[in-house]
């Protein structure tokens, strides 16, 4: 029998002006465009094998070596759409293989835990689009598959590309024009780096989705951000990319952070997604703004208290320095770091709140791979 197979890796994306809210939830059409940036896949990072074969009665998931339920409408969707593309081929060109009528085997394995809260499915839906494509050599260009991955998770549309990604929110009701868009490539600004404070959290939040419903429905100060704040602040963003301006680009990251969270709390009932370390965290970062006198870091929060902390290369000694005075007793500091000697007040029990630094870097768009993860079975090795 012969099993046709292809891998990808994608990569994690990290809103710096967030989606938050619907227009239409089955083809999730946002309700304003978004702005993020891709991190790099050495740290984290989504492989996907697809492969397929006659003798594939059925479709089948398996994601971290467990065989998951297709019924999720959003997976549905993503495979139906790439089976119809594959169909219009087959249509066009009668020798080619009929691989649309056959079973599709996923298997798809994250190289950092799934449950830190740090956009799994982004990565993975973008990972699951992209070799699938690659299997049924769709002639499609990256904007028109993050139209199907945006189907299964929003944000994952955005991590069909590296470097500075938008999602344009497009104003179709089919969704044709709701797709991402490279701001700029990753040689653009090549020196933006990530820390990420991977924050302990029990309790579990409100899922993204039923999150901005409720605030869609609920919030008046959500009004206000869709039709003011954001459609500037997509504009400015992208020409703070454009010209390389940090201190700009960063302040509008965190006031489109402190947006969202304001929206969350306009919600009724109220969302709460930052916890008193974020808080803290957030007022941290706003000290060492202050004691070097410009702005050189950035904090964002998404659906959950982790605190990503966007910075430039060049800044780096300052930056980890000051957070490594707080958080040194916590796991994840790679190379040489020093804590900085800059005078400041913080709670000497603050990093007690946080479980892991992930030092991080700006990165590209998914990448082809000879790894995979199918035996000659076409089951998971
Ligand atoms: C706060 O993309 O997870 O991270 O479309 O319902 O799957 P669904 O939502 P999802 O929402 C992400 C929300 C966010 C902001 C962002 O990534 O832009």
């Amino acid at each position: 029998m012969s099993i046709y197979s292809a891998s990808t890796t994608a990569p994690v994306n990290i809103a710096t002006l967030k989606y938050w809210g619907k227009r239409d939830k089955s083809l999730n059409l946002p309700t304003n465009s978004s702005i993020s940036v891709t991190l790099s896949q050495k740290d984290l990072r989504t492989l996907t094998t697809a492969a397929t074969s006659e003798t594939f009665t059925e479709d089948k998931l398996w994601l971290n070596g467990k065989l998951e339920s297709l019924e999720s409408e959003r997976t549905k969707a993503c495979l139906a759409d790439l089976k119809k593309l594959r169909k219009e081929l087959e249509d066009s060109d009668a020798s080619l293989p009929k691989l649309s009528t056959f079973g599709l085997h996923i298997v798809s394995e994250n190289n950092f835990p799934t449950a830190a809260g740090l956009a799994s499915s982004a990565a993975g839906f973008a990972a699951l689009v992209v070799a699938i494509a690659k299997l049924y050599k769709l002639p499609q260009d990256m904007s028109e598959l993050s139209k199907i991955a945006r189907k299964g998770s929003g944000s994952a549309c955005r991590s069909l590309f590296g470097g500075y990604v938008a999602w344009e929110m497009g104003d179709l009701t089919d969704g044709e024009d709701s797709k991402a868009v490279e701001v700029a490539p990753l040689g653009h600004w090549p020196g933006m780096k990530a820390a990420i404070l991977v924050v302990s959290d029990d309790k579990k939040d409100t899922p993204s989705t039923s999150g901005m419903q409720l605030t869609v429905a609920t919030s008046d100060l959500f009004q206000h951000r869709i039709k003011e704040v954001v459609p500037a602040r997509f504009i400015e963003m992208k020409k703070s990319i454009a010209e390389k301006d940090f201190p700009l680009f960063a302040e509008l990251t965190m006031k489109d952070s402190n947006s969202f969270h304001a929206v969350c709390l306009d919600s009724y009932p109220p969302i709460f997604y930052l916890n008193d370390t974020s808080k803290k965290i957030i007022k941290l970062v706003h000290k060492l703004n202050e004691l070097e006198g410009k702005i050189i870091a950035a904090y964002t929060f998404d659906a959950g208290p982790n605190a990503v902390i966007y910075y430039e290369e060049h800044n780096e000694s300052k930056v980890l320095g000051f957070l490594h005075t707080v958080f040194n007793k916590v796991e994840g500091w790679k190379g040489e770091v020093k804590s900085t000697d800059y005078k400041f007040d913080f709670d000497d029990q603050l990093y007690k709140g946080v479980s892991k630094v992930i030092l991080t870097e700006i990165g590209p768009g998914p990448q082809d791979t000879e790894e995979t993860l199918i035996n000659e079975q076409g089951l998971p090795k």
